[in-house]
């Protein structure tokens, strides 16, 4: 059985939400698998980053896999697979590309066998897989995301929000590896730190629940993760400022950078003029950006050729 999966991009943390807040982008990676009782594998890969992503064993699509597979007990009867990968997101920027990985292996693994592991439990083994829940999360889901992790598992509430938002993405041309980006962050915060990013996050979500536009854009800093990162991305605060004065509601990193992401909203319609303030904000620091405007998804991952229909 051949099964393609459609899953998309994702921005973490929000600003202040840093490894729980999430967002679906309408960005999307394709992955089509076919699992073989014979050991070998059979990568294709095309798209965004193709030529630096391993063909062999230590591909993060069939290392998913390979995790479901145990976890199910099958992993002696589906030993091989081919697999055919278009990624359409871009890689080691920020928007979660290791997440759609992940994501895609384990929805059209989880499919061929029969569907053993709900969007819970998937939830749960991507996390596992990937550290932290705030990528995987709206992966799986689409839309906005809020994750937790205690000693019972990983917990996610998804919801659209209730104002029409576009995004803004200023995407670096440099790569910033999440475990380089990570390495900077201290180890204790402040509690008044702590303080500031709770209530904007706490904020950040009901705003976005209300659809309540005015209070959302006071929402975007942060303490806990963004000023430790600034030093690897050049001009960083400099593009968040001139995506606010070409009128977008905020800005922020996108997961640990170094793409920057803008909210927008859709009733101003000035994407395009907060896309060149950002873009130009990023030359004066000599770093050179593309520019993308994508939308929410609100569908998460989902089977293509649904073999149930
Ligand atoms: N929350 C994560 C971070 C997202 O900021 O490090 C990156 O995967």
């Amino acid at each position: 059985m051949k099964i393609k999966v459609r899953v998309p991009a994702t921005s973490a943390n929000c600003g202040p939400g840093f490894d729980c807040i999430g967002l679906a982008l309408d960005i999307y990676s394709t992955l089509e698998l076919e699992l073989k009782p014979e050991p070998g594998l059979d990568i294709t890969l095309t798209g965004e980053g193709a030529k630096y992503i391993p063909t062999d064993e230590r591909n993060i699509v069939w290392r998913s896999i390979k995790v479901l597979l145990e976890k199910a007990g099958m992993d002696n009867l589906y030993q091989g697979a081919v697999i055919t990968m278009d990624n359409q997101g871009p890689m080691s920027r920020g928007l979660g590309s290791s997440a759609t990985a992940i994501v895609a292996g384990l929805k059209a693994a989880n499919t061929i066998i029969g569907n053993p592991y709900d969007r819970k439990e998937l939830l749960q083994i991507a996390t596992e897989i990937e550290g932290h829940p705030d990528n995987v999360a709206p992966a799986i889901y689409g839309g906005f995301t809020i994750s937790t992790v205690n000693d019972l598992g990983v917990e996610c509430f998804a919801f659209r929000p209730k104002c029409n938002l576009q995004f803004v993405v200023a995407v670096p041309d440099f790569p910033l590896p999440t475990r380089e980006a990570r390495s900077v962050l201290p180890k204790m915060v402040k509690m008044s730190d702590a303080i500031y990013n709770i209530g904007r996050a706490s904020m950040m979500v009901a705003a976005l629940c209300r659809g309540n536009v005015r209070f959302l854009k006071n929402v975007f800093d942060d303490k806990l993760h963004q000023p430790f990162r600034a030093e690897l991305i050049p001009g960083m605060y400099d593009v968040f400022e001139a995506a606010r004065k070409a009128g977008a509601v905020g800005a922020c990193l996108s997961g640990a950078g170094p793409s920057i992401i803008a909210f927008i909203d859709e009733e101003r319609d000035n994407a395009e003029r907060v896309g060149e303030a950002m873009r130009t904000a990023f030359v004066r620091h000599d770093v050179k950006a593309a520019i993308l405007k994508p939308h929410l998804d609100t569908r998460g991952a989902y089977i293509v050729n649904d073999p149930l229909g």
